[in-house]
């Protein structure tokens, strides 16, 4: 018995190591926001009940389910590691937030993001590197996106808590300089 224990430990730390390997090499690996700036990212944003936050890399659905429970906003997670969908659903289930709350298993960059109003980011230089044109191109104007970290090329943020390291980037509208047009150098908001 306390074999077969054993190796079903074994074979769980493996599968976990190869979700691990696998989500770091797609965007980015998994390391958890404290939460006292998980609510600052979402402060800063100004999220509230009419928005939805989607967490791209929800990892253990912290920032969903505060977004959800605290700010009332609806909220959606997207995770490439089951074993995070898994602990975020029934994180989920925990907070009674079934209704308002879904976790997504799959990868971010294959999903539909235009019916988000928030963004919420910690991933990688390069994640947000090749998320900038998807960002742009499917989210509305005045959509938020909030990162954690990582800023973006040629993307000024409206604001920055240095010390914390939390940037805040508003969407521009379509008939401003988008900052992924030729050159990728606009800042594209008014002056
Ligand atoms: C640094 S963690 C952040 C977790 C959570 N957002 C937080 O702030 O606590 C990054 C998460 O993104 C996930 N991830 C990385 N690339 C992804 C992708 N392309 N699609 C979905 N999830 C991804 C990882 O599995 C990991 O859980």
């Amino acid at each position: 018995m306390a074999a077969v224990l054993g190796w079903a430990l074994i074979a769980l730390a493996l599968v976990s190591g190869v979700f691990l390997l696998w989500s770091a090499s797609i965007g980015a690996g998994w390391q958890p926001t404290s939460r006292r700036k998980v609510r600052k990212m979402l402060e800063m944003c100004d999220a509230g009940p009419s928005d939805v936050v989607y967490d791209l890399g929800s990892g253990d659905g912290r920032i969903i389910v505060e977004a959800a429970k605290t700010y009332h906003a609806r909220a959606v997670g997207v995770e490439a590691d089951p074993i995070r969908v898994l602990l975020s659903r029934f994180a989920v289930g925990v907070h009674r937030l079934k209704g308002q709350v879904r976790v997504v298993w799959g990868n971010f960059f294959h999903v539909d993001l235009s019916e988000a109003t928030v963004v919420t980011l910690f991933l990688s230089k390069g994640a947000n590197r090749r998320l900038k044109a998807k960002l742009l191109s499917e989210l509305k104007p005045g959509a938020r996106v909030v990162s954690y970290v990582w800023t973006f090329d040629d993307w000024s943020p409206t604001s920055r808590d240095s010390k914390d390291e939390i940037s805040l980037y508003v969407v521009p509208g379509r008939d401003l300089p988008s900052p992924h047009a030729a050159g990728e150098t606009a800042d594209p908001r008014p002056a």
